[in-house]
Order: C-alpha cells, then sequence, then structure tokens
C-alpha cells in the first residue's frame, strides 16, 4: 500500500479533513530533526485494543521529547474512535502522530508549533497464519542499541528508528525476517519492532527493558504468564546464551505474537505447549475486546 494515497479522512489538529488533504510543510521541525512521537494501536472488531495504554505511551514519549499535547487523552482517545467511525474499520491500525512545526530550522526549538494528527486504515495481518505457525526467521545486525545516556531510548520517538529500518534492510538482504538487536555489551534486546522472549525447561526469560521500548504487548504477555502462573522473569540476556532456549517469540502491536523457528543457525521449536498457551490466552485478549 502506498500509505501518500490513503482515502478517507484524518484527524489533522482537532478536525477532520480528507487523506489527501492532511500536510505538513517540507520545512517542518520534526522531518528534518526527529522531533516526533507515534503510536500504533490496532482496531479489533472496530474497537481499539488497548487504547488508554497506547495514548499514555504518546505522552510519555512526547515529553521525552519535550513536547507537550495540547489535547487531552479523552481527547485523542474521541478522536481515535472517531477515525474508526468514519474510516469504517473492522480489523484495522490506528497511527497518532505528534511533532514539531517549521518555526525554526536549528535544532533548539523553543515554541514550536505542536502538531497531532491520527490515520486510520484496514489492516488484518502483519505476519501471515503460516508464519504465526511456522514462526519467523531473525539474524543479527551490526546495529547495536544506544545506552540509555545516548538517547530517549524507552520512547516511541521517530529518532530511534532510523537504525530500525537500517537493521530492517539488512536482515532482509540476508532472506530473514527481521533483526534481532543487541546492546553495546552484546545482550539481546528487541527486534527492529517488537520484543522478544525465550522459553526453556517450562521457564519464560525476557531481556530487561534498559535501553528500549518495554513494549505495551510484552507487558501484555507478562501479565498474562503471571495470571497463568506461568514462571516468567526480566533478566540480561546474553547473545552467547541463545543457543541454550528450547522457544523463542516476539511480541508487538503489529506482529502480535508470533514464534520464531531460528536465528542465524540456533533452531527454536514453534510448537511448545507454553508459547501455545501464551498466544491462546493473547487470541482471547483480542476477542474480548
Ligand atoms: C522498536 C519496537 N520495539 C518494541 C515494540 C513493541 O511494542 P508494542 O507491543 O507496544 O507494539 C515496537 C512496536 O511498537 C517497536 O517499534
Amino acid at each position: 500500500m502506498n500509505y501518500e494515497k490513503l482515502k478517507g479522512l484524518i484527524w489533522f489538529n482537532g478536525k477532520l479533513v480528507s487523506a489527501r488533504s492532511a500536510k505538513l510543510h517540507i520545512l517542518s521541525h520534526g522531518l528534518h530533526f526527529a522531533s516526533v512521537s507515534f503510536e500504533g494501536i490496532r482496531v479489533y472488531n472496530g474497537e481499539a485494543f488497548l487504547l488508554s495504554e497506547h495514548i499514555k505511551r504518546l505522552f510519555d514519549s512526547s515529553k521525552m521529547l519535550e513536547i507537550k499535547i495540547k489535547y487531552t487523552r479523552d481527547e485523542i482517545a474521541n478522536a481515535c474512535k472517531k477515525i474508526i467511525k468514519t474510516q469504517k474499520l473492522k480489523e484495522g491500525y490506528l497511527r497518532p502522530v505528534v511533532w514539531r512545526g517549521g518555526q525554526s530550522m536549528a535544532p533548539g526549538i523553543k515554541n514550536a508549533k505542536i502538531n497531532l494528527a491520527i490515520a486510520g486504515w484496514e489492516w488484518p495481518i502483519y505476519y501471515s497464519n503460516l508464519a504465526k505457525k511456522k514462526g519467523i526467521k531473525l539474524t543479527t545486525t551490526k546495529w547495536k542499541r544506544p545506552p540509555v545516556e545516548c538517547a530517549p531510548v524507552k520512547s516511541k520517538c521517530s529518532g530511534l528508528y532510523m537504525i530500525c529500518t537500517l537493521a530492517k534492510h539488512e536482515a532482509e538482504k540476508k532472506k530473514y525476517d527481521d533483526a534481532i538487536m543487541q546492546d553495546l555489551d552484546g545482550n539481546v534486546c528487541e527486534t527492529t519492532s517488537s520484543n522478544i522472549f525465550f522459553i526453556k525447561n517450562g521457564n519464560i526469560e525476557t531481556p530487561i527493558a534498559d535501553c528500549f521500548l518495554s513494549g505495551i504487548t510484552r507487558k501484555t504477555v507478562i501479565k498474562i504468564c503471571n495470571k497463568q502462573n506461568l514462571n516468567i522473569k526480566e533478566t540480561k540476556i546474553n547473545f552467547k546464551k541463545l543457543k541454550s532456549y528450547e522457544s523463542c517469540f516476539i511480541t508487538g502491536t503489529a506482529a502480535e505474537i508470533t514464534p520464531v523457528n531460528k536465528i542465524n543457525k540456533i533452531k527454536y521449536d514453534t510448537n511448545n505447549n507454553i508459547l501455545k498457551k501464551i498466544m491462546n490466552n493473547f487470541e482471547q485478549l483480542k476477542k474480548q475486546n
């Protein structure tokens, strides 16, 4: 899909405007200096999934960029609902985005205009049903996650996706589905758009989210595990440890829960009972939406 040709309406600074006319200026600060925060929200059965969690994160990410959103959380939630209705979304996706306007062409920018737009489109699946069954393939990348002192690493802000795009391209060139990113000490962090979990001897482990996004789906999976009395631990996972695990899966708004069948040459079982249990529980949550 060419998103520049999206049909219908976009909520743009408080008004519904035609998607074709919802434009930002070439000299927007956000475009040049990455002063942009955004969200990705799934719509299941005509309702936004975990909407308040996503709106809270939009505020948290914006705050990390010293951006003050002038709308309330309720106003943004209502705007999301309006887009679901006007775009007639059943199984879809919402993309709220916040950016600084063009009041300066230098990094420092005080009193910039803060813009907020929300687009939505029908988007039933990201990874195919086959991938959900057989798993996806991950590979390593030369791009490392920056440490917390070097970037607002816990935000969902566009600047951090520069390395994700490069890592994803690197993986695709090697015929893998995605890249697994590490920190500067060789600890596993996340993929380019999802978090990662491992299973061994009935125990589930996921990296401590110290220099990457602790996704909303990641938190949902941790809650599922706790509720189901599954043994889940957040811990440092050095890349060298990866061959010791039996199963692996990724989590994200787009990926949902998708098994991983391979990281480089290491193979993983995609039929693991615990993995299936977590996937089933997540499907139940979606149905309750
Ligand atoms: C870099 C990155 N990590 C993790 C995630 C997973 O986060 P969530 O579950 O909130 O979608 C995403 C997707 O938003 C992401 O882009």
